[in-house]
């Protein structure tokens, strides 16, 4: 996956400040979530996860669906693993899978320094490779998807299938780097393949025949989150 600097929305300097204060008081992080973000360059993996207010976000939705059961595409060094699974009650599961074995490997390890390991299965292979196999494991309360965007459609499709009624989607990205909307990107453009499926991805989340409400909360990279009807 390219390594790029997250592209945040502009709110501007006099807000800065606010929104500095409100992640330091509502989305603080302590010491164990710290050392997995700040640690994941150290260790040779890119720094995309998501920031605190997302992984504070990821916390709350997963409350609010009173989550059992979850499933993550994308550990990455599981950042955001750990923001869900502590969300989850005693007995929960959070299944998460990444491609990249280096990365799956970074990630047990935090899981197990977060005390998380009971709670959490990383699952190393493709997501579209995984998912298939997890059905039997479902439903899942909340699926939330932050890998390869090329597949958002794709995965977004499975969640569909096999999250359960009142349960969330949630995907990242979903501005897709600012580039959502754009239809004049040069076809060699990192994100001119992306386009489509995150288009797609985005019209399933939205087709009120399938998910009863979706909305797009307006992080800086742009979280879909869809109520599974
Ligand atoms: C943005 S990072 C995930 C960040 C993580 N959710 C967090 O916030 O801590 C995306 C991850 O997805 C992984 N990935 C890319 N393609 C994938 C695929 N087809 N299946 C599963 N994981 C994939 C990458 O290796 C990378 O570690």
């Amino acid at each position: 996956m390219p390594h790029r600097p997250r592209p945040q929305l502009d709110f501007g300097e006099r807000t800065k400040p606010l929104l500095d204060f409100v992640t330091k008081t509502i989305a603080r992080e302590d010491g164990v979530l710290r050392d997995i973000r700040e640690s994941t360059p150290s260790q040779g993996l890119p720094p995309i996860s998501v920031g605190p207010d997302e992984g504070r976000l990821l916390h709350f939705l997963a409350s609010a669906c009173g989550a059992k059961k979850i499933v993550e595409v994308g550990t990455l060094a599981g950042y955001s693993a750990c923001w869900l699974a502590r969300a989850l009650p005693e007995g929960g599961m959070l299944h998460t899978i990444e491609y990249d074995p280096k990365h799956a490997k970074v990630a047990k390890e935090n899981i197990e320094l977060a005390g998380l390991t009971p709670k959490v299965i990383v699952h190393t292979g493709a997501g579209m490779d995984v998912l298939p196999r997890l059905s039997a494991s479902g439903p899942f309360d909340l699926a939330f998807i932050d890998a390869d965007k090329t597949g958002y459609e794709d995965y977004v499709l499975w969640a569909a299938n096999n999250v359960r009624s009142g349960g969330f989607v949630v995907c990242d990205n979903a501005y897709l780097f600012g580039n959502l909307h754009r239809d004049d990107l040069p076809p060699d453009h990192d994100d001119a393949p992306k386009v489509a499926p995150m288009r797609a991805a985005l019209k399933l989340l939205a087709d009120e025949t399938v998910f009863s409400s979706c909305a797009m909360i307006p992080t800086g990279e742009g979280m879909a989150v869809a109520v599974r009807r």
